[in-house]
């Protein structure tokens, strides 16, 4: 049965904690389904691990949504959600509808995620009221990346600190059903998870987060351009990938591959007409 926000609300009530991990095509996101994870995001990160562009700010509508189709169909259970790209809903309350409505009908997705805080409340709530489940996202919004100047651990200040924390809670007020915290210190993101009453999914927040995502390229060991502080390699799959394409390479240069059992017979007799 599909998760649903509720049971991710209900997780937090419970006290269990929420895994998730991004996905961006049919094929992984099948894996992460079948292994139990219950949300999926097809996170604009697309844009860096996937796409090869220097930042997700180049990231359109039109390549979240192939990508968000592909995983789509290769989940039964977890809840998806879309990434809504750079500014595809701050411009007008219509852009940000119409943008996340394509998440859902074209896209297949159950919810969408959206960076900021106060800033995009009302559109937040704009899109709840017409039924669609949001996810809001605070701290290091890579999306904003020019105008906070780096990656860098944000709320590190008294004044940073309470605007999070009012970044939160009008999250809360909005209607949202999580929020990601990305970047901020452990202990900051410990104290917003116990003041607001919907979950809290970290990235670089620590442990005191009612949950916590990854980059499903970066724990898969799959990105090298650099590896994220905030992210431990459960597997190193772009060696294991190097050794395997190396030894295919070998092999066909060799004529090693491929055998029989690789090829398809034709009757003899058709063979000796020819
Ligand atoms: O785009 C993304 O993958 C994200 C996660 C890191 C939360 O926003």
């Amino acid at each position: 049965m599909r998760v649903s926000i509720n049971r991710i609300k209900e997780m937090k009530k419970k006290g269990e904690k929420i895994a998730m991990l991004t996905a961006y095509d049919y094929s992984t996101a099948k894996i992460i389904d079948e292994a139990g994870v219950p949300l999926i995001l097809v996170g604009d990160s697309l844009g860096t691990v996937v796409l090869g562009y220097g930042s997700t700010i180049p990231v359109t509508m039109d390549e979240m949504l192939h990508h968000t189709k592909a995983v789509a169909r290769g989940v039964k259970n977890a809840l998806v959600i879309g990434d809504m790209p750079f500014m595809t809903y701050h411009v007008s309350t219509e852009d940000a509808l119409y943008n996340t409505a394509r998440f859902i009908q074209e896209g297949g997705a159950q919810a969408v995620k959206l960076e900021g805080g106060v800033n995009v409340a009302d559109k937040v709530n704009d899109i709840v009221n017409c039924g669609i489940p949001v996810m809001g996202h605070i701290g290091l919004t890579p999306q904003s990346i020019n105008q906070l100047g780096g990656f860098k651990i944000q709320g590190k200040s008294l004044e940073t600190a309470r605007k999070l924390l009012a970044d939160a809670h009008s999250l809360e007020e909005a209607g949202a059903f999580a929020i990601v915290l990305e970047t901020i210190p452990a202990a900051l993101a410990g104290l917003i998870s116990k003041r607001i009453s919907i979950p809290t999914i970290g990235i670089g927040a620590g442990a005191g987060c009612d949950g916590q995502v990854q980059v499903i390229s970066d724990m898969l060991g799959l990105f090298t351009d650099f590896v994220p502080k905030h992210s431990r390699q459960y597997a190193k799959l772009a060696g294991v990938m190097s050794k395997a394409i190396a030894e295919y390479k070998d092999e066909v240069e060799k004529g090693i591959f491929p055998t029989e059992a690789q090829s398809f017979p034709m009757d003899e007799s058709i063979l000796a007409e020819l």
